[in-house]
């Protein structure tokens, strides 16, 4: 099984991973946390390549290109084997992220995305089973990282209208795919976020 977290930066879902894995160890499965972009050392260095505020001259095209080849790498050389193991993957980001930042932060083609996305994971073999969508306000999130004493990494020293675009696309991916993702309000406590995803994580999983 493959669960993903999703929503904007400083929304919380790292936070939320953390729990859902202690909480699915204590239920005795096996549980593995991969990030995206990253989750193995080849996706880790276009990792760097994405996120390095050097990089300002990066195209939109070779930025969808590297997030879709970290994927690409990280379903094959992590995911697969992992689920043939019988080890339940989470997710922090994964496909959604891509049609909403470069599909409707960068305006890029989001048919060409889905066929991105479906090329990446075996033709949509390793979609999610299930998507969370931390939904949080954008200003809310901007404030969240621009206060944690964090340097601002490329994709997050954006413009406002950029979180907004996103955040947008978030809500309009949910609305397609209402079986797959489930959208929890970002704005409460981390306890009460996680009592929502423990809730449905519990019964589709029959726990
Ligand atoms: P990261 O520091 O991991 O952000 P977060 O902790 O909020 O997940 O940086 C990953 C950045 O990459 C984040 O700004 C979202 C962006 N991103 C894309 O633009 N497209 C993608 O397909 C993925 C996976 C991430």
């Amino acid at each position: 099984m493959i669960i993903s977290f999703e929503g904007l930066d400083g929304c919380g879902k790292s936070t939320q991973i953390i729990k859902l894995k202690e909480y699915l160890e204590r239920s005795g499965k096996k549980v593995k946390i991969l990030r995206e972009p990253g989750g193995n050392s080849i996706s880790e260095k276009i990792r760097d390549i994405l996120l390095d505020k050097k990089n300002l001259n990066m195209t939109n095209e070779t930025e969808l290109l590297l997030y879709i080849a970290s994927r690409a790498q990280l379903v094959r050389e992590e995911i697969i084997p992992l689920l043939d193991d019988g080890i339940i993957v989470l997710l922090d980001r994964f496909i959604d992220s891509t049609t909403a930042y470069q599909g409707y932060g960068r305006e890029m083609d989001t048919d060409l995305i889905n066929r991105l996305n479906l090329f990446a994971t075996h033709n949509g073999v390793y979609f999610p089973d299930l998507t969370f969508f931390i939904d949080l306000d954008p200003r809310i999130s901007l404030n969240r990282i621009n206060t944690r004493g964090e340097e601002l990494n490329r994709m997050e020293a954006v413009k406002f209208e950029f979180f907004e675009k996103i955040y947008k696309g978030f809500n309009e991916i949910r609305d397609k795919n209402p079986d797959r993702i489930v959208r929890i309000d970002g704005s409460s406590s981390p306890d009460n976020v996680f009592d929502k995803v423990k809730l449905e994580v519990t019964e589709r999983l029959n726990l």
